[in-house]
């Protein structure tokens, strides 16, 4: 019996003992999952504090955009299309020239007048005829009218710093391939605008221009202010863009901006797309910054003083 009692009072113990045992372990169990919530918790927190962060600054990087115009995955062909815009008052301060002078303003975009091939033929004529030098900053230009091309801080006239050696780098029929180009550029805008085609002038400075993100080391570098091109050059009446790379793919940032009061309006780079517009202040606009890869494009300007008018570039 005590025997019995003994072993039952061991019994009894160690039944206890086993309790006791079980409920710390699950005591410990429980503060270890309440440890596991807490932490998780925080870590929902954290990620959605993190989402929300970039969220806002996705946002923020957006909320100036208030339409895309024309977006690089759409084709805007044959026809330009149009976007009309009240003319400003800018061309009031210059002579009037009947047949090219703005009388309706606005911007169009094209993708039906340089084909990809061409545009990346034209590229491929930027990539070698930069690649003898370039800016220190982000952007370089090379003019092949003036000969002006990037070099460090400066530039130097090309025709001159390099003559005969320019042979090895371009070809007569790359001149050829730019001079038809600006001539079916300078064609669209006089038909888009209701123009006399023979009284509208390629002015300049008209260049190619290759924009990474580096930061800028110069004034020249400087490309993402807002300016108006009339203001800029008084020369200017009708101003063009034709790119020579895709936004997206290429490179990001480097949107086209127009800056109206009632919004900024986008034009996205797609290789071939041709943008033009009057140049005067109804055409406020700016190049976003470039955050990644490079970026290629001609600017092809025009005017209606034949004072101004600039020849074709020619191979030496
Ligand atoms: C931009 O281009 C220049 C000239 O080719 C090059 O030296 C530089 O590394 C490039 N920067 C970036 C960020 O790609
Ligand atoms: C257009 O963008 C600029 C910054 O690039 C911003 O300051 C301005 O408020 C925007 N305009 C409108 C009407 O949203």
């Amino acid at each position: 019996m005590a025997q019995l009692r003994t072993r039952n009072t061991k019994g009894k113990n160690a039944t206890e003992m086993a309790k006791k045992i079980k409920r710390g372990n699950a005591l410990r169990q429980g503060s270890a999952w309440r440890g596991h919530r807490v932490l998780i918790a925080s870590l929902l927190v954290a990620v959605s504090v993190c989402g929300v962060a970039v969220w806002l600054y996705v946002t923020s990087l957006e909320s100036d955009i208030t339409e895309t115009l024309v977006s690089q995955r759409e084709l805007v062909s044959p026809l330009p299309r149009l976007y009309t815009v009240q003319c400003s008052e800018d061309y009031e301060n210059y002579q009037r020239y009947p047949g090219c002078t703005p009388q309706s303003c606005g911007r169009a975009v094209t993708d039906g007048v340089v084909t990809r091939e061409e545009a990346e033929s034209l590229r491929r004529l930027a990539e070698r005829g930069l690649a003898l030098a370039g800016s220190e900053g982000g952007a370089s230009i090379l003019d092949l009218h003036s000969g002006a091309l990037s070099m460090g801080k400066q530039f130097v006239n090309i025709y001159r710093y390099f003559g005969e050696q320019l042979q090895d780098v371009f070809t007569q029929e790359d001149f050829q391939l730019y001079r038809d180009v600006r001539g079916r550029i300078q064609a669209v805008i006089a038909e888009t605008f209701d123009l006399d085609p023979n009284l509208i002038y390629l002015t300049k400075p008209t260049f190619f221009s290759r924009i990474n993100g580096t930061i800028a080391k110069t004034q020249h570098d400087e490309y993402w202010h807002p300016h108006i091109d009339k203001v800029t050059y008084g020369s200017f009446d009708y101003t063009s863009l034709l790119y020579l790379s895709d936004y997206g793919s290429d490179f990001s940032g480097g949107r086209f901006i127009f800056m109206d009061p009632t919004g900024n309006r986008t034009v996205e780079p797609r290789t071939g797309r041709v943008s033009f517009f009057s140049s005067g202040s109804e055409n406020l606009h700016r190049v976003e910054k470039v955050t990644w890869g490079t970026r290629y494009a001609i600017t092809v300007s025009f005017t209606c003083d034949p004072a101004h008018a600039i020849a074709d570039p020619a191979l030496p």
